[in-house]
């Protein structure tokens, strides 16, 4: 099979995955804060679940469970029907009489399109919404998230590591307009059964503010006299780390590091030059390596590699 072909049938098989209920508790606990008086918007999400592989949407379980301790105003969900029109689910208020808001309290009324979050119908349910928050479907997530950013909304929603190197996706990670979360989720149920996808291939992305922007990263390494330690790239100039853990605190020009720096990143402490592969590895001017392509590469003893997906970073002044 072609390899773009491979690689859709795995975005169309993810489009599946479907959120455990302690994945979403373990992440959006963290948020609270956030939800008191907000509407929030669960966009591919269904309350009833129909049939095989689409069970109930465990954001809107925790989020009905939740609704009087976070103080929530309105909790909005829809779901994608492909070739019937779809239903909105609403909880605002205490519709059995029984002094609380919780699930009991879900109301169902029909949508005049099949609930795809590009629709004009969804669309105007986003615009009512201040938190938007959601797995959505991996196929789309481009669009997804490039529709977020246009409508001007925050929201906490799950994606692929990979995506942020998309074209689409690193810019915001670059402007600080998108950031990772806390957690990796890799509880998911596939099919109608529990699965575990391997950690840190899924992440939560988000622009609200998390704790871990305001961190500082010690690592308590130093460049200078164990400059042998950080080898420079063959095709541009900046030096390579493997590990968060050992970038030198004391070096000013740019830093190669892992895509998982991103854990501990702090925009004050650092910025975000590029990456060093694809589109923006050229826009950045790094040459042809050994392999005549332009992701980094890094000789040492006479023996070429390009080391995985390099974020090339640079202390911020002052820090
Ligand atoms: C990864 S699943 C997650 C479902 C749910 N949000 C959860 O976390 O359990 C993505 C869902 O988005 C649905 N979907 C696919 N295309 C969609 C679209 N255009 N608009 C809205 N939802 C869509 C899929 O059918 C699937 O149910």
């Amino acid at each position: 099979m072609a390899k773009h072909t491979m690689l859709r049938a795995k975005e169309l098989k993810d489009d599946e995955f479907y959120t455990c209920y302690n994945e979403v508790e373990k992440e959006l606990n963290q948020y609270a804060k956030y939800f008191k008086g907000k509407v929030i918007y669960c966009n591919c999400d269904d309350h009833y679940g129909i049939g095989k592989g689409t069970p109930k949407s465990n954001f809107i379980k925790y989020f009905a469970d939740n609704f009087e301790a976070f103080g929530i105003k309105k909790v909005i969900a829809t779901h994608y029907e492909k070739s019937k029109k779809s239903t909105m689910y609403i909880l605002d208020k205490d519709n059995t009489g029984d002094g609380i808001i919780c699930s009991e309290d879900i109301e169902e009324i029909p949508l005049r399109e099949n609930g795809d979050f590009r629709s004009a119908e969804c669309v105007e349910l986003l615009q009512q919404a201040d938190i938007v928050i959601t797995n959505p479907p991996f196929s789309l997530f481009r669009e997804y998230i490039a529709q977020l950013i246009e409508y001007n909304k925050k929201f906490i929603i799950i994606g692929n590591k990979n995506a942020i190197a998309y074209k689409e996706v690193f810019p915001l990670i670059k402007n600080n307009k998108v950031w990772l979360g806390y957690n990796s989720p890799c509880h998911f149920i596939y099919n109608n059964k529990l699965t575990k996808k391997v950690n840190g291939l899924t992440r939560w992305f988000t622009n609200l503010l998390t704790t871990r922007r305001n961190e500082k990263l010690e690592t308590g390494k130093t460049y200078y006299n164990y400059e042998n330690m950080y080898p420079k790239y063959d095709n541009f100039d900046a030096i390579n780390v493997n590990k968060t853990s050992d970038i030198p605190m004391d070096y000013d020009g740019i830093i190669g590091v892992p895509i998982t720096f991103l854990d501990k990143y702090n925009p004050n402490q650092f910025e975000i030059i590029g990456m060093g592969t694809g589109d923006t590895a050229k826009e950045l001017g790094i040459s042809k390596n050994y392999r005549g392509r332009t992701d980094l590469s890094i000789t040492v003893d006479g023996i070429s590699s390009c080391p995985y997906n390099r974020l090339l970073i640079r202390k911020k002044k002052d820090n």
